[in-house]
Parts: structure tokens; sequence; C-alpha cells
């Protein structure tokens, strides 16, 4: 994974709790953490960063990652400057996460390998299929709630098909928050 998605995963635990936690959080995983922005790093430390956490807020591996997925989204926007100015609407931003998104991404920084999704939609739910050996499809559940938060939205995620190893199934319903 880049370099930036660690230093905005140190950035969400210092907000969260202090650096001293995140020391201590490399440490427990036996991890050096001087992560540059543009560096590349193994999936397995992103992994053993999770699970520490996931202990320390006694919550399932899977929520921590939603979870860090749902604070990380607008601080990668906020990164990016440009590549979601565009976007109105969760719905758009999440639908246009193949074509434009991701590739943008992909043209400044040429390392990152962003996943590609399936979506299939009715009037109602958004079916994505998150089609990556990475297995990080809870990062994608939190980044679509990061979405919804950023458009002042809110946003239902429902499995539909177990996590499997060569990904996963959800559905997303977004709509409007009730102002007053
Ligand atoms: C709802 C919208 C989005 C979804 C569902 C999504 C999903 C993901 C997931 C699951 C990954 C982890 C890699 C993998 O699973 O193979 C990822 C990586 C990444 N995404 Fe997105 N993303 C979204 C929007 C964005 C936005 C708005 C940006 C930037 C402004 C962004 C930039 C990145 C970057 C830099 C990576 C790291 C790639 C790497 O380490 O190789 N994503 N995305």
């Amino acid at each position: 994974m880049m370099g930036m998605i660690f230093n905005e995963i140190e950035e969400i635990i210092v907000e969260l709790f202090d650096e001293d936690e995140w020391d201590r959080i490399l440490e427990e995983c036996g991890l050096e953490g001087a992560y540059t922005s543009l560096g590349y790093y193994p999936d397995a430390e992103v992994w053993s960063i999770v699970r520490s956490v996931s202990q320390l807020l006694d919550l399932e591996v899977a929520e921590t990652l939603r979870q860090v997925g749902r604070l990380l989204l607008p601080k990668l926007v906020a990164r990016i400057p440009g590549v979601c100015a565009a976007f109105e609407s969760a719905t758009e931003l999440l639908l246009n996460v193949n074509q434009i998104i991701h590739p943008q991404v992909k043209v400044m920084y040429p390392d990152a390998i962003p996943p590609v999704f399936e979506f299939e939609h009715d009037q109602e739910w958004i079916l994505v299929h998150y089609r990556s050996a990475r297995l990080f499809s809870a990062l994608a559940e939190g980044f679509i709630m990061g979405s919804a938060e950023y458009f002042d939205e809110l946003c239902e995620i429902e499995a539909f098909e177990l996590p499997k190893p060569e990904g996963a199934s959800f559905r997303v319903r977004f709509s409007p928050t009730v102002v007053g």
C-alpha cells in the first residue's frame, strides 16, 4: 500500500489518541514506521497495524478497517485536490471511482495499484462488487461511508455475499440527511 495511506492512518491515530500511541502500535507490530508518502510498503504492514488498532478499540478487524476507511476518505480528498472536485454527491463519487478517480490517482502516482469495482444499480441500491485478492473490501465500505459523510449524506451498507479470496459484494444506498 502507498506510503500516503500509512501517513493518513498515522494522522488518524494521533488525532484519536496521540503520537505515543502510534509509536506503541508500531512497536507492537515490530515496524519502523518511516513511511514516505510516495513509497510503497507491504499490505501485511497495513493488516498488522489494523489488527493492533482493533485490539486497542476492542473492535473486529473488519469494523476497524471500515472506520479507518471512513476517516481516511476526506483526508485523501484533501491530499489529492481536484480529483473529486467535479462530484456533487456520494453516488457520483462512487460511480466514478473506476473511470475517473483511481485512474487519475494512477497518473499522479504510477506506483499506486487501486482496485477495480463492478457496479450494478437500480433506483434504490448500488450493488458493489469488489474484485481484488488484496481483501480490502471493508476499507472500500469505509471509503463509501466517508464519501457519504463528505457530502453530508447518510448511507446504508449491507453485505450481499460473504468475502471470498477473490473479493466481496455489498449493496449501498445513500440518502440526503434531513435538515432541521
Ligand atoms: C468511494 C470511493 C472509493 C472507494 C470505494 C475506494 C476504494 C479503495 C480501496 C479498497 C483501496 C485499497 C486497495 C485495494 O483494495 O486493492 C483503495 C486504494 C487507494 N485509493 Fe481509493 N477508493 C475510493 C476513492 C478514492 C479517492 C477519492 C481517492 C483519492 C482522492 C482514492 C485514492 C486511493 C489511493 C491513493 C489508494 C492506494 C493505492 C495503493 O496503495 O496502491 N480513492 N481505494
